[in-house]
């Protein structure tokens, strides 16, 4: 494997020992990225057993598990049941999503995720889809922008940043991503690598949609789940995490006349399960991240 594209999986354990119930089942993992997850599901699965990994990055079909077992599918995980019908799968045992980017998604400059890099701001997951950061920021209005920075990028300072985008978007052209983190200096507090992750990172949720799909992917894992089948979801962003629990403790339907809850989701969990000290020392990029595991009622 080249190793540009290595990722280390983040709660590798605890995240497949949640996943898989059946060891001949069906399962996904939406996310393959560096295939750790995938790897790892393999091993315990036995040989009846099928995994469908989607990525809807390219640069993936470098890394793939070559195994019988295994299928591809280069796409965003939002098709889900899409695909699912195309291969005649009618239910899944476990759907495993551990969210945003690989970390060769930063180490590749060109890609132009990282804030030190020194190629245009890109930030695309699907190098094919046209929106790109740059275009964010030369066409989005004041409003769109403030949003982006404020709810994705949690920086209280957006609406500011937001009204010199447009102002300064005149006569400027950003052409690198070091070029607008230098530009973007003058707003920053706090420590200075953080507060740029952050804005990078909101033009990186809009960039690619990440919200949006996250969505669609958990009505559609869920309708195809079975009955006790798993929803593990690995998340490193605030709004992702509670998109994950609220979505898992809701109820399906309530009785008026008895008062009784039935929920989509026999179990759940209700505090986020997050990497032990022994992971958060060796892996930097576990520091953010919380699971939450849904068992389909
Ligand atoms: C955190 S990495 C996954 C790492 C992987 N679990 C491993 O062990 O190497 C997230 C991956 O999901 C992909 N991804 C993110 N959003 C996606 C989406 N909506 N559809 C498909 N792939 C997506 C990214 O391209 C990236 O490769």
């Amino acid at each position: 494997m080249n190793n540009s594209y290595h990722h280390i999986p983040v709660l590798l354990t605890p995240s497949v020992d949640a996943l898989i119930g059946n060891p001949s089942g069906v399962y996904i993992d939406a996310t393959l990225g560096g295939a750790g997850h995938s790897r790892a599901i393999l091993n315990r699965l036995d040989k009846n057993a099928t995994l469908f990994g989607f990525d809807q990055d390219d640069a993936v079909g470098l890394n793939l598990p070559q195994d019988d077992r295994f299928v591809w599918i280069k796409s965003n995980f939002k098709y889900l049941k899409k695909y699912m019908e195309y291969y005649k799968i009618e239910m899944l045992d476990g759907v495993l999503a551990d969210l945003g980017v690989s970390s060769f998604h930063f180490d590749e400059d060109q890609r132009g995720f990282s804030f030190q890099s020194q190629y245009p701001l890109d930030m695309r997951m699907n190098s094919s889809q046209p929106l790109r950061a740059i275009d964010i920021l030369q066409q989005y209005s004041e409003v769109q922008l403030t949003t982006i920075f404020f709810e994705y990028g949690e920086l209280t300072n957006a609406k500011k940043i937001a009204q010199a985008i447009i102002q300064d978007r005149k006569n400027r052209r950003w052409d690198s991503c070091i070029a607008f983190a230098n530009w973007a200096d003058a707003f920053v507090y706090g420590k200075r690598n953080k507060w740029m992750a952050q804005l990078f990172q909101a033009l990186r949720i809009e960039v690619n949609q990440e919200l949006s799909s996250l969505e669609m992917l958990l009505q559609e894992a869920t309708d195809l789940l079975k009955k006790d089948g798993k929803l593990v979801v690995i998340s490193y962003h605030s709004l992702e995490d509670r998109m994950v629990k609220n979505w898992m403790k809701q109820e399906k339907n309530v009785d008026l006349i008895y008062g009784k809850k039935d929920f989509l989701f026999s179990s759940w969990s209700k505090h986020a399960i997050v990497p032990d000290e022994k992971e958060l020392e060796e892996n930097s990029r576990s520091r953010s991240a919380k699971m939450r595991v849904g068992i389909k009622a």
